[in-house]
This record gives structure tokens, sequence and C-alpha cells, in this order.
């Protein structure tokens, strides 16, 4: 076929042509969505970015060339047409179509560009995510996800606005950086100028926007990519973008208010949805105790019982309950309530989600219609025990008690996730629920047994809640943060904390890390240097933009809100990243590879 030239000029959108249009002639432009033909006519309903619209081409009416080319275009053909706007007549009305009240009598017909046979067809909602991303345009034609992309756009603009009328000042920072603490691997690029040196990708600006308080900004944010070599899931990815922000002057109260009417606006603006703020706060030990979990899923109960001081249990002869306590660990549970019939395929894939937390099992009793119990631990335990556990759990015929024994971790580990698994299973996770809270004063370190000492749980620069600033010499496990995230339906939607701004409190708080001065300096060394110069006191957050729009749209994974995201091994599989390059592009760095880790290109 010969593209014919294009003299047409686009006057709307596909979705745009109504019944306001009727009589008039308009111009459109967009991608054949399907064809059909009946007798002398050509039906192609034409899709673009605002959605699609039928054209009509009559032999009858138009010159056999216009009719030929019409008749032989195929899907994803890029076209233009004008023609007259002509209500359809009422057996014709399209009430599932934004325009199928109305339809465009061709009168010209351009082919701009021919299209293939793709490799699936837009429509079709069953194809495999790595053949959708290889021909991730084809895929982004698709309708929900270009609304879902558009989502993001106005959520960032939405931000943006609140953001700019509450004084903040938007300033980039750099990608070509130094190492950031945010406890993962580093992407690294080597320097040409500097051989045998590498920047570091952001793992997010957090420094940086340290010493922008520190240059008197203020209020600083950024829409920002931050980069961290961790393993993908669903909610993470190698790149990602962060909403940052920075606020001097601050306390945590401050910072959670303005972040929660920004997300209260977001979710105004966007899904004309009010939100009630202040939001929900919860301790994370209480977070914990209740949930298992710090980023609680607050849209259904089934909260954790501890049954570890029951009489029927500590009576009981159960080694597994006996040998968890004895080792100072803790006896828990929830009630899938009404479960007691689940199958014991299904249980068993309980225990197995429950061995994946590291739990050694997992114990179930299974409360009976006729007010018996069937159980895992039934040798150990007489009805009357059961009862009381049962009672415990405001559990009634038909429910199951899932319990784990284990050391505290590993409990809140294991029912949390299995607390998430069970509602799925039993539908109570609506995705129109929107339960936001914060979750407060996180331990400010956690200790590595196998490495003996202690991490920052946010990072080093976060500050300890000044009541406990004691315990820096006495008892550094027990010190809660000035730290906050905020979940929404059990997902971190963002986190962040108020700094350490004093040089004393600094220097201690690098002790209980085990840097020396030295040390600490070879790290941080332009921010500590900077602390020197007149720091205000400061805090902030960032936000996982992708998190938000995942969630805000309705999806599974924040793959689906991203133009073009990474697949579980890293790479990208539209562009091929990441590839082998050329031995003078390998010289130019002055890096040789090993051997057996050769250029996949000699
Ligand atoms: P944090 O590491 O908690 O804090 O990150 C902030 C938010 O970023 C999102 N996020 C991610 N999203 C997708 N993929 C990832 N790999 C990923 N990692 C994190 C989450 C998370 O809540 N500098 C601090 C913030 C501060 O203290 O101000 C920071 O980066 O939604």
């Amino acid at each position: 076929m010969n593209l014919t030239a294009n003299t047409l000029k686009r006057t709307c959108m596909c979705a745009e042509v109504s019944e306001a249009h009727t009589g008039k002639t308009v111009t459109v432009m967009g991608w054949v969505n399907k064809k059909r033909e009946l007798s002398n006519l050509t039906f192609i309903t034409l899709r673009d970015r605002t959605g699609i619209v039928q054209i009509v081409v009559d032999a009858s009416k138009t010159d056999d060339a216009t009719a030929k080319l019409a008749a032989s275009v195929r899907s994803e053909f890029v076209i233009a047409v004008k023609g007259n706007v002509a209500a359809r007549t009422p057996e014709n009305i399209n009430p599932d179509m934004k325009t199928g009240r109305v339809e465009i009598e061709a009168s010209e017909f351009v082919v701009l560009s021919e299209a293939e046979v793709p490799p699936f067809q837009v429509a079709d909602t069953g194809v495999k995510e790595d053949l959708r991303l290889k021909y991730r345009y084809i895929d982004l034609r698709r309708p929900e996800i270009q609304n879902a992309l558009i989502t993001r756009h106005n959520i960032a603009r939405v931000i943006r606005e609140f953001l700019n009328s509450e004084g903040f000042l938007d300033i980039e920072t750099p990608y070509l950086t130094k190492s950031t603490p945010e406890g993962a691997r580093d992407y690294l690029v080597p320097s040409r100028i500097n051989k045998g040196s590498f920047y570091a990708l952001p793992q997010s600006p957090q420094l940086l926007k340290q010493i922008l308080m520190i240059s008197g900004f203020d209020k600083y944010y950024q829409i920002t990519r931050c980069f961290r070599d961790e393993d993908l899931r669903a909610d993470r990815q190698p790149e990602f973008t962060q909403v940052d922000m920075e606020l001097s002057f601050v306390d945590a109260n401050d910072v959670m208010d303005v972040n929660e009417r920004l997300i209260a606006r977001v979710m105004k603006e966007i899904l004309n949805r009010d939100v009630k703020i202040p939001f929900k706060r919860m301790t994370y030990t209480e977070a914990m105790e209740r949930f298992g979990s710090d980023k609680p899923d607050l849209r259904f109960g089934m909260e954790l019982v501890n049954i570890s001081n029951l009489d029927a249990v500590k009576r009981s002869e159960f080694p597994v309950f006996i040998n968890a306590l004895a080792d100072g660990g803790s006896i828990r549970g929830i009630n899938a309530a009404g479960c007691a019939n689940f199958p014991r395929k299904q249980i068993d894939s309980l225990t197995d989600t429950a061995k994946l937390f590291k739990a050694k099992g997992l114990v179930w009793i299974a409360l009976l219609e006729d007010g018996g119990f069937k159980s895992s631990a039934a040798k150990f335990f007489s009805d009357d025990a059961f009862k009381e556990i049962a009672k415990s759990f405001d559990a009634k015929p038909g429910d199951l008690i899932l319990i784990c024994a284990d050391k505290d971790s590993i409990v809140f580990d294991a029912l949390g996730n299995l607390r998430l698994e069970v509602a799925q299973r039993l539908n109570l996770t609506d995705k129109n629920d929107f339960n936001f809270l914060w979750v407060v004063d996180f331990p400010l370190l956690e200790y590595d047994e196998e490495e003996k000492r202690y991490y920052a749980k946010h990072h080093p620069f976060t500050a300890p809640l000044d009541e406990d600033l004691n315990l820096f010499d006495t008892n550094p496990s027990k010190m809660r943060a000035k730290a906050y995230d905020m979940v929404l339906n059990g997902t971190e939607l963002g986190g962040g904390s108020i700094r350490i701004y004093r040089r004393d409190i600094q220097e201690k708080m690098f002790g209980v890390l085990g840097f020396t001065q030295e040390e600490a300096y070879a790290q941080f060394s332009y921010l500590l240097e900077a602390f020197k110069y007149g720091a205000p006191p400061h805090g902030g957050l960032a936000f996982g933009l992708d998190r938000i729009c995942m969630l805000l749209t309705g999806r599974d994974a924040i793959r689906d809100v991203i133009a073009f995201p990474k697949v579980k091994d890293a790479s990208c599989p539209l562009t091929g990243a990441p590839d082998a390059v050329s031995d003078a592009q390998l010289d130019e760095l002055g890096i040789e590879l090993e051997p057996h880790k050769e250029n996949k290109n000699d």
C-alpha cells in the first residue's frame, strides 16, 4: 500500500467528538482499534489517548480509492480521517462508548503509517507480562494503562501544586553522587576522568536535602528518581520515584501535619474522596503486638492475641510451646473467623507461609459446629484447654485459630503475613477502602545477631526521642526514634524522621553504630563538616510516588504505574538493559572484566 500524503490537520481528539459536533466537519487521527465491513460500509473504531470514536466509510458516498483504502487498513494502522459528524439512529447507539451516539462519515481518509500484525492485540488482557513489556509501546496503548499513567501525572501535579502553595522550593540534586546510607546496595557508575573511582547513584537525596536545610532553604521538595540495587517485589523497583521533602525548624508533628494534608488533597482531587485528618497514629510496638507488622493493614481486624500467659498454655506439656517460652519467646495467634472448614491443603499452605517467615511450624485449632475441636496439637490439649484458648481469641464454632510459638520477631513476621494471606482468601481487602495511619516511635537501632552490632533502623541521622537520650550509655536497644511512616492498607507509602543536628548526639550515635570518628568522617564527611557551620533543627519525609499511584489506581504492582519498568532480574525487556559494552568503552574507563565474567559481545 502506498501511504497517502497527509494534507489534513487534526481538529479534535477521538473521545471529544460528541452530539454537539453533529453536522460539523472534524478531523481525527489515531490508531485503528477495530475494523469491520458490512456490504459497502467499512466501520472503523479509531483510538487515541482520549478514547475511541466510530468512523464509517460508505463506498456509495466516497470515491473508489477512499473506500478501497479504508477497507485495506488493519488493526494498529495510523490513520487520519476527515468527515461529517452524524447522529446515530437510535438502534445504533452504543451506550458503552462515550462517543456512542455519533459517528464520523469519512470524506477524506489518509493512512499515515502501516502496522504489521502486532505480537498481541491491544485489547487482549491475557498476555504474559514479559511479552507485554518487550512490546511496551503496544501494551501502553491499552486505555487501562494509559489511564494509570495519566492518573500518575495528575497525582504528581497535585503534589507539586500543594507543596508549592505551602512554600516548598523544588530543588534538584545530582544523580552522580556519593553513596547514601539507606541500607540497600548502591548502583555504581565508573568515572572515566578519575579512573578507579565511582559515583553512586543516589538511594535517596537524604544527605543533600539536609545540606539544603543547612544552606537555609527552609522547605525543600523534589520528585526524583532513586536507585537501590535490591531484590524486586511487587512494590519495589531498582529505580523508583520519591516525593522527597525536608523542612527546617519543625518537629515530627509539623511534618506529619503537612503530609497528611498533602495526601488528603491528593485523595480529594484524584478520587474525590474525603479523608479524615489527622490520621490515626500507632506506635511501632503497638503495631507489632496487634498486627505483627510495622505497616499494618487496618481494613480488617484479625488482631494477634498473646496467649503466652494463659493457664492452658502454661500447664500444657506441648514441647513447641514449652520450648518457645523457655527460649524467651512468645505464643501468639490469630482467629481466622469462619475458616474451620478450610480443607487440609489450604491449612498446609498456611503452614508453608508461616515457615517461609522462619516459623518452625503452625499450630491450628478448628472449632467444630458441634462444640468439639480438631487440631494439629490435639493430643496435647484437653477440650477444656482448647475452650480456654478459644475464649481468649473470642472464637466461635466455625472459626480457625492459627498459633505460632517462637522468638517474638519470628512470631510477628509469620502471623503478620498469615493475617494478610487469610484476609486475601476471605476477600477482606477492598481496594476502595483507604485506611491511612502513621506508625511512630520506631526503634532507633536494630541489633544484628550475626554481626553482633547495631544498625540504624532508619538511617544514622535520625534523632532519638528526647526522653530516650540517656539510654545511649545504658540500653541503646530500647531507644526510640523520632521517625514516622505513613501506611496505607498494609503498604508503607512514605517514611521520614526528625534528624540529629547536634554534634554531640551525632557522635554518640556513630559510637553506638560502631563507627570511629575517622570512619564516620570518611563516609559522611561533607554532612558532618556542614554541621559545624550552623545547622537548623530539621526533619523530613519521602513518599514512594509509585506506591501512591499503585494504590490509588487499584493496582497490585508498581510496574503497572511505571511506563518502562524492570522485571524480576532487574532487566528491561524493551531496551535489553543491562547489556554488554564494547571493549573500547571498558578501556576508556580503565575496567577489565574477569575472564569468566567476560563481555557478552566477545
Ligand atoms: P525510605 O527508604 O523509607 O526513606 O524510602 C521512602 C519511601 O520510598 C519508597 N521506596 C520504594 N519504592 C519503590 N521501590 C523501592 N525499591 C523503594 N524503596 C523505598 C517507599 C518508602 O516509604 N531518605 C529517607 C526519607 C527521609 O528520611 O526523609 C528514605 O529514603 O514508599
